[in-house]
């Protein structure tokens, strides 16, 4: 049995990875979580129960972690605060979450021997002309933009230097831009899809040809767990799955999806420093693991993603009106 500690496992991708590695037979799963306004227990329902185990807490008490660290044969961390438009109004919980937090785990990684996955976004490279040939790749120099970027570059290079200098049996995987079901309906295609459902127009930023490299969250698992597998320790691998799309390409695919006329959006006020374009070059995980995506069509991934909303209005009802209340008050 492979018992596994799963930092941040109540939000997003942490629980959509908790899903899959549950439904390997020989894989335990203990979810250490905050439960934070993007968290939720709700997320965790329907998995095995004597497998799965839940513990609420922060990542930054340094007595918990290191306790729990050792009762592990491995620990994935996807704990963060993970939203743009939150560290431009209000960076601290980032500084603290994404930092410290990444820092009290690689002290108890160090002082316990436990392999470590540290999970990361592209977003700490910048941004792509539009035009660039080149995609990101493993050696692209880190040139982040937003608080929240910075944060997580910092954090990646927290885990290089306690590799480096320590000997932490640590790997880095960058992800790009993850859609599917349990996503916080702060994020883009949430956002677009509940705004539908509720008869009001989607919104797009400044002039909506900012792009997007777009992977399905299962894709994202599958690739940490062949890096858990098969990656070699103290290396980085870039995560994508050639999904580049201007935000209004996604916005008219909902639309188009949904019934709605194709030209049903507004434009509104620019995120301030917002990037252009991101792009995944994903060949050495390809190459080095033999790791491929399985969503090979983005309509058909978006169409799941669409009925899962449908579907699952109890889980994202609560979350909404605190949403976009603050998306209101910037104008957006
Ligand atoms: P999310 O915001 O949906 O979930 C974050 C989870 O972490 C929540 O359950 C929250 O309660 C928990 N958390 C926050 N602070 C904590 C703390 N101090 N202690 C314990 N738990 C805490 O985030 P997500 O979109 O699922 O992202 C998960 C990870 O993947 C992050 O590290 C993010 O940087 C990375 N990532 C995200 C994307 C994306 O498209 N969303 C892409 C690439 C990488
Ligand atoms: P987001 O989901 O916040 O992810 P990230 O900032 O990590 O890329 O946003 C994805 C893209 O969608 C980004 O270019 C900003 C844009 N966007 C909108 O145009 N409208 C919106 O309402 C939101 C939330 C994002």
């Amino acid at each position: 049995m492979t018992k596994l500690l799963i930092t941040g496992g109540a939000g997003f991708i942490g629980s959509n990875f908790v899903h899959y590695a549950l439904a390997h037979p020989d894989v335990s799963v203990t979810v250490l979580d905050k439960l934070t306004y993007a968290g939720s227990l709700a997320s965790l329902t329907g998995l095995p129960e004597d497998r799965f185990r839940f513990v609420h807490g922060d990542i930054c008490d340094s007595a918990l972690v290191t306790e729990l660290f050792g009762e592990h044969d491995a620990v994935v961390h996807y704990a963060a605060e993970s939203h743009n438009d939150n560290s431009l109004s209000g960076p601290a919980p980032f500084v603290q979450t994404n930092l410290i937090g990444t820092f009290t785990l690689l002290e108890a990684a160090r002082a316990t021997g436990i392999r470590y996955h540290h999970i990361s976004t592209d977003e700490v490279y910048g941004d792509l002309e539009f035009d660039d040939p080149e995609r990101f790749t493993e050696s692209t120099p880190y040139n982040p933009s937003s608080p929240y970027s910075s944060t997580k570059a910092g954090s990646d290079l927290l885990v290089r230097a306690w590799v480096r200098s320590f000997g932490v049996q640590a790997t880095i995987s960058n992800c790009s831009n993850n859609y599917g079901p349990r996503q916080h309906v702060e994020k883009f295609i949430p956002r677009q899809i509940t705004n539908v459902i509720d008869g009001v127009r989607p919104r797009l930023y400044g002039d909506g040809l900012n792009v997007r490299d777009w992977i399905h969250a299962d894709d994202h698992s599958s690739a940490v767990m062949r890096i858990l597998e098969a990656g070699r320790v103290g290396e980085t691998y870039l995560i994508g799955a050639d999904g580049e799309k201007t935000n209004r390409d996604v916005v008219e695919a909902i639309l188009q999806m949904m019934g709605q006329p194709t030209d049903a959006y507004d434009l509104v006020t620019d995120r301030p420093g917002h990037d252009k374009r991101y792009a995944i070059d994903w060949s050495k995980l390809s190459d080095e693991l033999g790791w491929t995506p399985t969503y090979q069509s983005f309509p058909d991934g978006i169409a799941d993603t669409i009925a899962w909303y449908r579907d699952n209005e109890a889980w994202w009802r609560p979350q909404k009106a605190e949403a976009e209340a603050k998306y209101a008050a910037v104008g957006q």
